[in-house]
């Protein structure tokens, strides 16, 4: 085998204070087969010095040399020249230090007193091959790694046992947690169930047919408690046709979720509105006859006191009817309404100050801790007015229909309860939350409050007042969301993005 590249002599800095064993060196490799250009350094800073003013293919060392003694000779040279490959040279009564040093990352050791000139010199070829064998896989495993940590997409990897043996900079992102956090985990044991249950079916089934499975939108708790959406491919790892472990690519569909979920809101409003275009209609052609109708009886038969009388009740029966028809209609149109600079706090006030004998009659205390932060957004006063209305007319109703339930139960007067509505400024955002002391949503009713005709109020109801305050946050670009106080109560969050042209 011819170890030599390029027909060049391999150039080795030779480290050993010992001038005979240097020149047994020099002899011993001057009959070998590759041909070898030696330098001599006799102290490990002179060998330091040699390194760092001329270029060698490796370095021999003695470990005992007086300015530096044992393990520490090797990793000072080490640090000095990571990349180059070096081979330990040792007496009979301190192998143990070759041994050590070769585990610190020595490409070999030899006892000075066995040497030959062949086995040298091709101890020597073979720790330069070694060597460079493992900086070529050094270089290709931090290119794979750089491509893996350099893409969005989140990448983990599980063993046979199902532990993560590796997971990228992407997956920790959308963990929110540093990626070498999750390594170590058992895929189906250390995650909670209230974190992965609609997940672990899927890997289940991947490891179980060994084939891979993309999996769509599973909703996930991350470790940080945010709730997302996550899709991607679970691909088995097989080895001699048995499960190895599993690759999974991970990517943050929440966003795309939502957005998927607005659109299918907006169609269902769009159907409900061609259906109450459609119901209007419908109901608008009789009721115009009939009115006519009812004219005309006022015409002919006006001498008739009480056939008047009962055709205005009628008459104004069906004006109800035709109002109804148009609110419905109204409901499902785009708004039209003006966008101007607008003090967030003021609208809550007036809102606040329509009801508030509404809110008397029901013993309800109103209380505002509305801060002096936030700045005007641009927004649709008349729409944002409508939502507060809306929440305000809700809690209002909770608190009453507690305040019935407890009457029941304790026979005596209602101590009525009390609504609370608050702003702040949150980073880029403005928060508003309208909390009271009602009855709180139950479980089963909390999913649906958003949608559209969702109501619990039988009658009393037409469970469109939460849709529509919804479809005002989207509109101004925010969002709501509904959840249960600890205490008792129910509580609604709004937050509206500060838009680019606020007042401050
Ligand atoms: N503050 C609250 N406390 C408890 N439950 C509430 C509260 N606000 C809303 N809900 C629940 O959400 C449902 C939907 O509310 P939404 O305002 O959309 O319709 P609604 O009040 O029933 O009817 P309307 O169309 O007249 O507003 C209610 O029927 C009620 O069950
Ligand atoms: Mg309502």
């Amino acid at each position: 085998m011819s170890t030599k590249t390029n027909n060049r002599a391999f150039h080795i800095l030779l480290v050993e204070d010992n001038s005979g064993d240097a020149r047994l060196i020099r002899e011993l490799l001057s009959g070998a087969d590759s041909s070898f250009d030696i330098e001599v350094a006799q102290t490990l800073s002179d060998g330091l010095d040699a390194l760092a003013s001329g270029s060698f293919d490796m370095i021999l060392l003695d470990l005992i040399l007086p300015d530096s003694s044992g393990l520490e000779t090797f990793i000072r040279l080490q640090a000095a020249a990571p990349y180059m490959p070096i081979v330990i040279m040792t007496h009979l009564d301190d192998e143990e230090l070759g041994v050590h040093a070769v585990r610190k990352g020595a490409q070999d050791y030899l006892v000075k007193d066995h040497i030959s000139g062949d086995v040298l010199s091709r101890a020597l070829c073979y720790a330069m091959e070694r060597k460079h064998a493992e900086e070529k896989i050094k270089s290709l495993q931090s290119f794979h790694l750089s491509i893996l940590d350099g893409i969005k997409t989140g990448v983990w990897v599980t063993d046979a046992h199902d532990i993560i043996r590796y997971a990228n900079k992407g997956m920790g992102t959308i963990a929110g947690i540093p990626a070498r956090k999750i390594t170590g985990s058992q895929v189906l044991e250390n995650f909670p169930d209230n974190t992965v249950k609609d997940f672990r079916p899927c890997y289940l089934k991947a490891k179980e047919t060994l084939e891979s499975l993309y999996y769509e939108a599973i909703p996930v708790k991350t470790p940080v408690g945010r709730q997302s959406y996550l899709s991607g491919w679970l691909i088995p790892r097989i080895k001699n046709g048995e499960f190895d472990g599993m690759i999974c690519t991970v990517e943050d569909v929440t966003e795309r979720r939502h957005l998927q979920e607005r659109l299918i809101r907006s169609e269902q409003l769009a159907a409900a509105g061609q259906l109450a275009a459609y119901v209007a209609h419908e109901i608008n052609s009789p009721l115009q006859a009939i009115t006519t109708l009812l004219g005309m009886m006022k015409n002919d038969y006006s001498h008739d006191e009480e056939l008047m009388e009962n055709v205005d009740i009628l008459k104004g029966a069906f004006g109800s009817i035709r109002d109804t028809v148009r609110n419905l209609l109204d409901l499902n149109r785009p708004g039209k309404d003006v966008r101007q600079l607008t003090d967030i706090n003021c609208i809550i006030e007036n809102t606040v100050a329509l009801v508030r004998s509404h809110l008397k009659r029901n013993k309800i205390r109103i209380s505002l801790e509305l801060s002096s932060e936030i700045p005007d957004i641009i927004a649709s006063p008349r729409q944002l007015s409508r939502m507060f209305l809306n929440l305000i007319n809700n809690a209002v109703d909770a608190v009453a229909l507690m305040s019935e339930s407890q009457e029941s139960r304790t026979n005596r007067i209602s101590a009525g309860g009390e609504i609370r509505i608050r702003t702040c400024l949150a980073e880029k955002d403005i928060v508003i939350s309208v909390s009271d002391t009602g009855l709180g949503i139950s479980e089963k009713d909390l999913p649906n409050i958003f949608d559209p005709f969702y109501t619990t109020k039988k009658r009393k109801g037409t469970g469109v007042g939460l849709s529509d305050c919804r479809r005002v946050a989207e509109d101004h670009d925010g969002m709501i969301t509904a959840e249960n106080l600890p205490g008792g109560g129910a509580m609604f969050t709004i937050r509206l993005p500060l838009t680019r042209d606020t007042g401050t």
